[in-house]
């Protein structure tokens, strides 16, 4: 099973909304995303500051969320799915506009701003691809689909490590190699 099948599976099974946003999964979400990508920075040998912006940028990455409901109540009563998807692809730009008066260094900003890119440039706002991604936002995506798929959702009970291991390998060109391999050995020592 590939990542976009799991996908489709949860729009399929969706009575839930995409947009039902559940504050306490959310702030779960967050917390792990955050530790992840503070090992994995400190496990590619990055400095403090640049780990404790790895902390912020993880525990905020979503945050852009919190904004679409307020694009939706302003359309169609029973918009498509689809175009949810659309507006839900809105929400890293959301959250970057959200942060950027606020005092959060360039490095989180970005990190958020970019955490859906995709290595090979397949992934949202930009299709940035490989090392043009920041470093922050590379880190953000490993952990970010790791923490999705380890938590129980609405449609899906929780993955083991392996399967979600397995998975994550099946979508490799999502990744930055070597973030990859720095998060795999996070991963192992946490075991
Ligand atoms: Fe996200």
């Amino acid at each position: 099973m590939c990542l976009l099948s799991l996908a489709q599976q949860a729009v399929a099974k969706s009575s839930d909304r995409i947009l039902d946003l559940d504050l306490s999964t959310e702030l779960n979400h967050g917390i792990v995303v955050s530790n992840l990508a503070y090992d994995v920075a400190k496990e590619l040998g990055k400095d403090e500051t640049f780990c404790y912006q790895m902390a912020i940028a993880g525990l905020l990455h979503d945050i852009g969320k919190l904004k679409l409901t307020g694009y939706i109540d302003g359309q169609e009563k029973d918009p498509l799915l689809i175009e949810e998807l659309k507006y839900v692809r809105m929400h890293s730009a959301l959250g970057y506009e959200e942060l950027k008066n606020q005092n959060y260094s360039e490095t989180v900003l970005k990190s958020i701003l970019y955490h859906h890119e995709n290595y090979d440039g397949s992934g949202y706002p930009e299709n940035l691809s490989g090392d043009s991604i920041p470093l922050g936002a590379r880190i953000l995506r490993v952990c970010d689909v790791y923490a999705a798929l380890s938590s129980d959702r609405p449609y899906r009970k929780a993955f083991d490590v392996e399967t979600v291991m397995e998975l994550m390998i099946d979508e490799i060109k999502n990744f930055d190699m070597e973030v990859f391999l720095a998060f795999q050995r996070v991963i192992h020592n946490n075991e």
